[in-house]
């Protein structure tokens, strides 16, 4: 019987490539209950600059970088559905061509010379986060012959606990590369809706940019699943 608990990947996909070198060789430990309660570094908003948050300013150099504005929105919680402030809130993402900015970066897509893709950003005392982007661009990867990315933004998450942290990656409604898509189809089924952004209408600004929710959960049956 599938594991309804289950969101997480398995930790070795063979369609996915990249772990079958890196996935783990020896059981798992289990973490000790005392170092659960370990806390981890608080972050001040001294750390977060004006337009850390902002990526359609943080990466200007001479205009407005290109593609679709897109404000990402949503709540950090725990499992119990209680908002989690002061996380960190990372994000970094291809421009609007599918490129990013890295030096083993292959795809020749052109680069955006206003546009960095990375930003951060803290939850507030309600546990909400928001950033403005560019909608980013789907990329091929050389996983297998024809591979390409769904358009997706990677996020890095540290919430107040030790097992409070996440990286995973968010995707767009509708994506018709999710079921070509091996690192997308390797989260169990019944988890994937976790995973894509809802498009909020009402959260669109006019004449600037839409809106999408991402809600993450850190822990629990109901968290947003490891990538
Ligand atoms: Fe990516």
């Amino acid at each position: 019987m599938e594991d309804l608990e289950k969101v997480d990947p398995p930790l070795l996909y063979p369609d996915y490539k990249s772990t079958i070198l890196r996935s783990p060789t020896k059981p798992l430990m289990i973490v000790k209950e005392h170092l659960k309660d370990l806390s981890l570094p608080v972050f001040g908003e001294s750390m977060v600059q004006k337009y850390d948050n902002d990526l359609t300013k943080n990466g200007r150099i001479n205009g407005e970088p290109l593609g679709e504005r897109i404000r990402v929105s949503g709540k950090v919680m725990d499992e119990d559905g209680r908002p989690i402030p002061n996380a960190l809130v990372e994000i970094w993402q291809a421009n609007s061509a599918g490129r990013y900015i890295h030096k083993a970066e292959i795809h020749d897509a052109p680069l955006d010379p206003n546009f960095l893709g990375a930003g951060r950003t803290l939850t507030d005392s309600h546990g909400m986060y928001s950033f403005y982007s560019i909608k980013p661009g789907a990329y091929p990867w050389g996983n297998h012959y024809n591979a390409w990315r769904p358009n997706h933004i990677h996020f890095s998450l540290i919430g107040r606990q030790f097992e409070q942290r996440l990286v995973t990656q968010m995707y767009f409604p509708g994506d018709p590369l999710f079921e070509f898509d091996p690192i997308f189809q390797s989260v169990p089924a019944h988890a994937r809706d976790l995973l894509i952004a809802k498009f909020r209408m009402d959260q669109t600004e006019p004449e600037f940019a839409l809106a999408y929710e991402f809600n993450i959960v850190l822990n629990g049956k109901n968290k947003t699943h490891f990538e």
